[in-house]
């Protein structure tokens, strides 16, 4: 088993999960994941959430919350349309197969992107936040539940050397705070507006960046010159 991810391995690993997957992890990460629809809908408007599997977070938001749903897996996303159906999710406007990284959306299109235990199973993370950015409009949010590894020490080594078992199952361990705080340095738009701890075990966070809105539109400009 190599530690190479890539989105064949994890096309595979998430069709032997959709069958299981809200068994596994339906309790497991509910607190996160309301957490993380409250977050979303302070800010309000359109939400995209990106890796939404089988839309195990869709009862989480409120029936007047217009989402849009992409993942990378056929089998995770049919679980989600069988769940639309079932709870007669009218707000729910889409749901299409995309990979996270290469979104056929355009610029600014969402208010707040939502990615619930997504950012370490992609094999491009830093590249796949930038697709966020892209599509994320200025002024709004991307809300991330994610494991935050560690930085150093013994638990960091652990995180690495299990890395070939849980690439097989579908996600990273080992992914230290440290690697969101570069990506966030590299770039002037992306401001950091919290972390929070989350369980199961407190080796997850609610992260929340904002993207900043820069300089002011062009007829603003001119208003405030011709005021001054
Ligand atoms: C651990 S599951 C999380 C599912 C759901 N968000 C939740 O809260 O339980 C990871 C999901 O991300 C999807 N995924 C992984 N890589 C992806 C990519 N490159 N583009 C889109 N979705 C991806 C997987 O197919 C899977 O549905």
């Amino acid at each position: 088993m190599g530690t190479e991810f890539s989105n064949e391995v994890i096309e595979k690993a998430y069709a032997r999960w959709a069958p299981f997957y809200d068994f596994v992890f339906g309790a497991l990460f509910s607190r996160a994941r309301r957490a993380a629809a409250e977050a979303a809908e302070r800010v309000g408007g359109r939400v995209l959430e990106v890796g939404v599997g089988t839309g195990i977070s869709f009862p989480d938001y409120s029936r007047s919350t217009r989402l849009v749903g992409v993942d990378l897996s056929e089998p995770m996303l049919r679980k989600a349309q069988e769940k639309i159906a079932e709870l007669g999710l009218n707000n729910v406007e889409g749901l299409s197969v995309m990979d996270a990284e290469h979104m056929a959306f355009p610029d600014n299109s969402f208010d707040v992107i939502v990615a619930q235990l997504v950012v370490t199973t992609v094999p491009n993370p830093e590249g796949t936040l930038d697709e966020f950015m892209r599509v994320l409009k200025p002024g709004g949010e991307i809300v991330l539940v994610s494991r935050v590894g560690a930085d150093k020490g013994p638990r960091r080594v652990i995180e690495q050397w299990l890395t070939p078992l849980t690439r097989f199952l579908g996600w990273r361990l080992e992914f230290p705070w440290t690697r969101y705080e570069r990506w966030v340095e590299g770039r002037d738009a992306v401001r950091v507006i919290e972390r929070r701890s989350m369980p199961p075990f407190g080796h997850f966070s609610l992260i929340r960046f904002g993207k900043v809105k820069t300089s002011a539109a062009p007829d603003q400009r001119l208003e405030a010159h011709a005021a001054g």
